[in-house]
């Protein structure tokens, strides 16, 4: 039924691009150079590149184009843009496996027929023949992948990440200085721009101020209380990427840069419509979801060769949106070249398997045919683990006057983002992703010594993702969360399995969260031991709010989550298991040493045991990089592109 049907290609390219900015359309569609699959982080900067080396390349992409949607390009929108049905895919994850265990997470979601229910939202019991769906994982099916939703944070990955590659594969353009040097300050910053969010901006709140400075004073560098906002001003210039020595490992209160070019979202989806619009030879095609890389089985090597791929045409076609339902028209293309796969780490994996190639038992319970055995393709999956403080004033943040998220006429903060320049923070607070600052430290158990909790504050009521959390976590202006990022995450067994041969189902998606994962040496105790010191942390800034009570009087608050009950390491570590989540999750079809049969890559990208194949996104990583993933994956997705222009 998958088998492709060979259609009028032209005709029907020709058809589904006409609403794509384009210049230079292929006279001869058999002869794409490369295909890539997917235009996010990872194949949206290599499509971009190769086309810019002058090579005819094609973009296939499941989503279609967002960027004149609003809830894109405002950062204040972060959190709507992964509720629009258009952009959103809903992914269902099991952090544990025993289901019990699953459901003691509020977050956990149910079908009941057909509505989804959550006891975090929904607010009640779980109605009686409620199904399990699992845990909700934001994804996003549109041009630039998740970028085109994320929360925009740029850090820069650590030393350490490239270091450890280099050491795996002995290849030394993996070094740091070489990584930094040549892919992130002479090609990603090419066409990526950042901007913190301006200091004035908060300082005009003083309850937001008082937090953000409890937390620079926790971090033991807390202004005068007599000068608290001009002290937060200068605070604020520190940036997480450095300018000072010992970057990776140093302590400290830092702003938050984001993808943005004056104050609005400007990443991947951009840098692609711009080498469209350029002239380089270079191809999207939206609506397209690929369904099967073709092989040639007979070449001379001996080894599979990838000739193309399969797809089917139409809007939504993946189960994970909520507006699918339709089958698609079946289309293929091939390319003289190569093919490059960046679905991402959950549909990378299962469309690689779908193709015949991954671990051979796995494959041969579907029956379908193996053509490389890949054993490791789809385990070694990592994320981050992410907890909240969560506290409530009987008063609202000012910074969120006139803000209704919502994009709707009554929208004040809205016109003010639209209608003012970006200078002195005239456009609002909706210039801001609304996470202004955050606690950089280095756990007692940083498996790396480099600084592995990142502590944001805002006032939002953020607990993690579940269907509607964003009109949960902005439904009043009367929150303030301390929210940890734990980086360096030594949890290695989560799993991505198929779920059946239909393409357009999710497959199935086990993260098998701390004591269930990574426990030979005690990994999972560690993780967990520096998540527990932080929530200890985000306490302690808490605490330091006070400090400047007298000062400058505002109400007080009380904390909700986990709740002033919640006090000894136990009972946080439970608190922490239970609600946990992540939203970087990686390193399913790993590069490793040519003698590694776990590995699924070499250390230029190539599929193991195939030919013209390659993976570049967010799968490619042996270990989970740095704190925030994305500039990580830029940074893969330009050195793939100069192997794959290079010869390599
Ligand atoms: C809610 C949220 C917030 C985040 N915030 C941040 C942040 O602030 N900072 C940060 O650094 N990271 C953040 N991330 C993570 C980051 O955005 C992702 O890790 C990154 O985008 C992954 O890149 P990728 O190329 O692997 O996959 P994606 O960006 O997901 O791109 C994959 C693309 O492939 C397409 N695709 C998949 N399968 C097929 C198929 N079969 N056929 C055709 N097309 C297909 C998809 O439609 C998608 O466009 C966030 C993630 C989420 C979900
Ligand atoms: C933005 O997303 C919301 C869902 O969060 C949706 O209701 C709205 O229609 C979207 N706006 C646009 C312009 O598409
Ligand atoms: C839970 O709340 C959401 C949002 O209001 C609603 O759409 C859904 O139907 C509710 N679920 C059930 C089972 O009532
Ligand atoms: C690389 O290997 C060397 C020698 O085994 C080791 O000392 C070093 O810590 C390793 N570096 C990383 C980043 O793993
Ligand atoms: C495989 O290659 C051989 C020799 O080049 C050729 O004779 C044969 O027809 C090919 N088979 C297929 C299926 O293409
Ligand atoms: C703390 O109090 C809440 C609400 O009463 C309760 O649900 C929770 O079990 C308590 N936790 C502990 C560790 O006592």
């Amino acid at each position: 039924m998958w088998t492709g049907v060979l259609v009028a290609f032209a005709a029907a390219l020709a058809a589904v691009t006409s609403a794509f900015p384009q210049r230079r359309q292929s006279d001869d569609p058999s002869g794409y150079e490369y295909i890539v699959v997917g235009s996010g982080a990872g194949g949206g900067p290599l499509a971009s590149r190769l086309a810019r080396a002058g090579f005819k390349t094609l973009l296939l992409e499941a989503g279609d184009d967002q960027g004149s949607n609003l809830n894109t390009s405002v950062p204040g929108y972060q959190a709507v843009v992964t509720q629009d049905p258009k952009i959103r895919w809903d992914m269902y994850v099991n952090h544990y496996q025993d289901i019990a265990r699953a459901q003691l997470d509020p977050k956990f979601v149910y079908d009941v027929d057909g509505a989804v229910f959550t006891t975090i939202y929904n607010g009640t019991d779980v109605p009686a023949g409620a199904t399990p769906k699992g845990i909700l994982y934001p994804r996003a099916g549109v041009l630039g992948g998740c970028v085109s939703h994320n929360a925009l944070i740029w850090i820069e990955p650590h030393d350490s990440d490239w270091n450890n590659i280099q050491n795996l594969t002995g290849d030394s353009s993996w070094s740091a200085e070489n990584m930094r040097d040549t892919y992130l300050n002479k090609r990603v910053y090419q066409w990526q721009s950042t901007e913190p969010t301006d200091p004035t901006i908060v300082a005009r709140d003083v309850k937001l101020a008082k937090h953000l400075v409890g937390g620079a004073a926790e971090i033991g560098l807390g202004p005068n209380p007599l000068n608290a906002l001009t002290g937060l001003g200068e605070l604020l210039l520190v940036s997480p990427n450095g300018g000072y020595a010992d970057r990776d490992s140093t302590e400290g209160f830092f702003q938050i840069p984001l993808i943005m070019t004056n104050g609005a979202r400007k990443s991947v989806r951009d840098w692609i419509v711009e080498t469209v619009n350029d002239g380089y030879p270079l191809t999207v095609m939206p609506n397209t979801f690929v369904t099967k890389i073709t092989f040639d089985t007979n070449s001379t090597s001996g080894k599979p060769r990838a000739t193309g791929v399969e797809y089917l045409q139409g809007q939504y076609l993946y189960t994970a949106s909520p507006l699918s339902g339709g089958s698609g028209t079946p289309g293929s293309v091939s390319a003289t070249r190569e093919v490059i796969v960046s679905g991402g780490t959950y549909n990378t994996p299962q469309l690689l398997k779908l193709s015949g190639v991954g671990p051979a038992d796995e494959l041969e319970s579907f029956d379908i045919p193996v053509l490389v055995d890949l054993p490791g393709l789809g385990s070694n999956m990592q994320d981050r683990y992410e907890i909240p403080i969560n506290t409530y004033h009987p008063d609202d943040f000012t910074i969120l006057d006139g803000c209704t998220f919502d994009l709707k006429s009554d929208d004040k903060c809205l016109t003010q983002w639209e209608n003012n320049p970006y200078v002195l923070a005239q456009k609002g607070a909706y210039a801001t992703n609304g996470l202004a600052a955050a606690m950089g430290k280095v756990s007692s158990t940083s498996p790396t010594g480099d600084v592995d909790l990142f502590i944001f504050g805002g006032p939002v009521n953020f607990q993690g993702y579940f269907p509607q959390w964003s009109d949960d976590a902005v439904k009043d202006h009367q929150h303030f969360s301390w929210y940890t990022l734990k980086a360096h995450t030594q949890n290695k067994a989560g799993t991505v399995t198929l779920r059946s041969t239909n393409p357009l189902d999710q497959p199935d998606i086990n993260f098998n969260y701390f004591d269930t994962g990574t426990t030979a040496s005690g990994e999972d105790e560690a993780d967990l031991a520096s998540l527990v010191e932080a929530v200890k942390i985000s306490r302690g800034a808490l605490q330091h709010f006070h400090d400047y009570d007298l000062l400058l009087p505002t109400t007080d608050f009380t904390e909700e989550e986990p709740g002033k009950n919640v006090t000894s390491d136990a009972d946080i570590g439970d608190y922490i298991k239970q609600r946990a989540w992540g939203h970087h999750a990686c390193c399913t079809a790993p590069i490793g040493a040519d003698d590694d049969p776990s590995a699924v890559l070499d250390t230029n990208f190539r599929v193991k045991g195939t030919e013209g194949l390659r993976v570049v996104d967010a799968s490619v990583f042996p270990r989970i990089p740095g704190i925030f993933i994305q500039s990580a994956i830029f940074m893969i997705s330009e050195k793939a592109a100069d192997a794959i222009i290079n010869g390599s």
